[in-house]
C-alpha cells in the first residue's frame, strides 16, 4: 500500500462535517496505522492558503450540501486552493436531512479536476444547520458505525492492495441548478439577502460571532453590523453563548417550518464503491 498519510479536510461552519469526515480519517489512520492531520477550510485566512498534496497521501474531504449543490460562495476556493497530484480522495457531501441531490456529484467533479483520485464517496447527514429539530443529534451512534465499517471496507482494501476503479455517484452529470427552497405554502422563499440580527441587550460584544463568521463578514468592532455577504451558515448564531445572534425574515423561517414537516423522516447515509 502506498498511502503514507491521511488528512482531514472539511469546510464546517456548524461542525457537522467536520464530525463526519474526522470520524472517518480516524478510522482509517487507526485501521492503517498511519498518522491523521487536519486542515480546517472554514475559516477565511486557511482559504487563501494553496495546498498541495501527494500520491502517497489519502484525504477526507468533506464539505456540507447548500441547496443541493456544493455552497457557491465556496467554489472559487475549492478550484483554485488545492493540488492533488494524484493523492487518493474520498469526497463526502454532509447534508442535513433533505437531500444532496447534486452536490456529491459536482464535489467528485471539482476534486477529479483538481488532480485528486477518487476512492469512494459517501452522502451523510448531519443536523440541519437551520433547525433545532431537523436530523438532531446526527451523525448519532447509528451513523458513527456506518462511517466506521465504510472507512474499515476502504482501509481493507487499501491493505489488500485492491484495485480502486471508477465509480459513479448519484446527481446529475452536468451538474444541474441549485434547489430553490420552498415557504410552507409551497411558493419559492427568497432569503438570499438575509442576514442575521443582533440582540444588543444580551450581546457582549466578545466577538465570537465574527471569529466564527467563514466569510468574515461581521464587524468585529460593532458585530451587530455585517457589511459582509451572508451565506445563512449558522455559525454566529451557534457560536453565540448569549444567544444574542438570529434571523427574522420571514421567508427563510417560513422554508425553515417546511423543511421540518417535510422531512422529519429518518434521512439515509450513502456510500459509494466501485464493485459494492
Ligand atoms: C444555506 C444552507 C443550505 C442548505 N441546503 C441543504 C440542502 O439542500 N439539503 C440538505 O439536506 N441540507 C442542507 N443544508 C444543511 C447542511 O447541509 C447540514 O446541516 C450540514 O451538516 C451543515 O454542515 P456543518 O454542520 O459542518 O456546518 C443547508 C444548510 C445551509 C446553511
Amino acid at each position: 500500500m502506498d498511502v503514507q498519510k491521511i488528512w482531514a479536510v472539511y469546510f464546517s461552519p456548524t461542525g457537522g462535517t467536520r464530525k463526519v469526515t474526522e470520524t472517518v480519517t480516524n478510522t482509517l489512520g487507526e485501521v492503517l496505522s498511519l498518522p491523521v492531520e487536519a486542515l480546517d477550510y472554514t475559516r477565511p485566512q486557511a482559504r487563501q492558503q494553496f495546498y498541495s498534496f501527494q500520491a502517497s497521501d489519502l484525504v477526507v474531504f468533506g464539505i456540507p450540501v447548500y441547496a443541493g449543490r456544493v455552497p457557491n460562495k465556496l467554489l472559487p476556493d475549492l478550484k483554485k486552493g488545492f493540488a492533488g497530484n494524484g493523492a487518493k480522495v474520498i469526497p463526502i457531501s454532509v447534508f442535513g436531512g433533505r437531500s444532496f441531490d447534486d452536490a456529491l456529484m459536482e464535489l467528485k467533479q471539482i476534486l477529479e479536476a483538481q488532480g485528486f483520485r477518487p476512492l469512494a464517496a459517501a452522502g451523510a447527514v448531519s443536523r440541519h444547520s437551520f433547525s433545532q429539530t431537523l436530523a438532531a443529534g446526527r451523525p448519532d451512534r447509528e451513523d458513527q458505525a456506518q462511517l466506521r465499517s465504510f472507512a474499515q471496507r476502504v482501509a481493507q482494501r487499501l491493505l489488500a492492495g485492491e484495485d480502486f476503479p471508477p465509480f459513479t455517484v448519484p446527481g446529475n452529470d452536468p451538474v444541474g441548478p441549485y434547489y430553490t427552497p420552498l415557504q410552507a405554502d409551497g411558493t419559492p422563499a427568497k432569503f438570499l439577502k438575509a442576514k442575521p440580527e443582533t440582540d444588543l441587550g444580551k450581546c457582549t460584544h466578545c466577538g465570537a460571532c465574527a471569529r466564527a463568521c467563514p466569510m468574515g463578514s461581521i464587524d468585529p468592532k460593532d458585530p451587530s453590523l455585517v457589511p459582509g455577504v451572508c451565506i445563512k451558515c449558522q455559525a454566529c448564531v451557534r457560536k453565540c453563548l448569549r444567544g444574542a445572534k438570529f434571523f427574522t425574515d420571514p421567508q427563510m423561517l417560513s422554508h425553515i417550518k417546511m423543511l421540518e414537516q417535510t422531512y422529519a423522516r429518518r434521512a439515509k447515509n450513502a456510500f459509494f464503491e466501485a464493485g459494492h
